[in-house]
C-alpha cells in the first residue's frame, strides 16, 4: 500500500529555496524522512513533484488507482488552482494538506486554499515534519 506525496511548483528547489522560510532540507530528505515513517505502518511511499498545475492534476487521477491516501503540498496552487481541487474530489481515500512555512503568518494571498475544501487535515508551519505528521496521520486513518 503506498502513500502519494505530492508537490506542486517550485519545490524542487527545496534546500535552496528561500532557505530562511523553507528550511535547508531538500525534497529527496523529504523523501526519505515519509519513507521511514510510512515502513512501520507496513506502508510505502511514492514522492512526486511537478511544476506545472496539469501535471499535480495527472498525478491524482494515478493515485486513484495507485495510493491509499495522499500528502499534498500544493505550492502556491494552493491558492489558485480549482482543478486541483476538484481532481482531489475525484480520490476517495485520505488527503492531508502540508505547508511548510505557516502560511498564515504570511501575505494574506495565502491565507486561503482552496485544496482545504478537500483536505482530512492541513499541517502549516511545522517544516518538513509536517510532511512526517501527513504520513502518521495516514496510517492511522487507514487503521
Ligand atoms: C508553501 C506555501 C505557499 O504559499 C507557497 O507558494 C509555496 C510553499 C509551503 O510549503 O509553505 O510554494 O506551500
Amino acid at each position: 500500500k503506498t502513500i502519494f506525496i505530492l508537490n506542486g511548483p517550485n519545490l524542487n528547489l527545496l534546500g535552496k529555496r528561500q532557505p530562511e522560510i523553507y528550511g535547508s532540507d531538500t525534497l529527496d530528505d523529504v523523501r526519505r524522512l515519509c519513507a521511514a515513517a510510512a515502513e512501520p505502518h507496513g506502508l510505502s511511499v511514492d514522492l512526486r513533484q511537478s511544476n506545472h498545475e496539469g501535471g499535480i492534476v495527472d498525478f491524482i487521477h494515478e493515485a486513484r488507482e495507485a495510493a491509499v491516501g495522499i500528502v499534498i503540498n500544493p505550492g502556491a496552487y494552493t491558492h489558485t488552482s480549482v482543478a486541483i481541487l476538484d481532481a482531489l474530489h475525484t480520490f476517495e481515500g485520505p488527503v492531508i494538506e502540508v505547508h511548510i512555512s505557516n502560511v498564515h503568518k504570511r501575505e494574506s494571498f495565502r491565507h486561503h486554499s482552496y485544496v482545504s475544501l478537500r483536505a482530512d487535515a492541513v499541517i502549516a508551519g511545522c517544516g518538513i515534519q509536517g510532511y512526517i505528521f501527513g504520513v502518521e496521520r495516514i496510517a492511522r486513518l487507514l487503521a
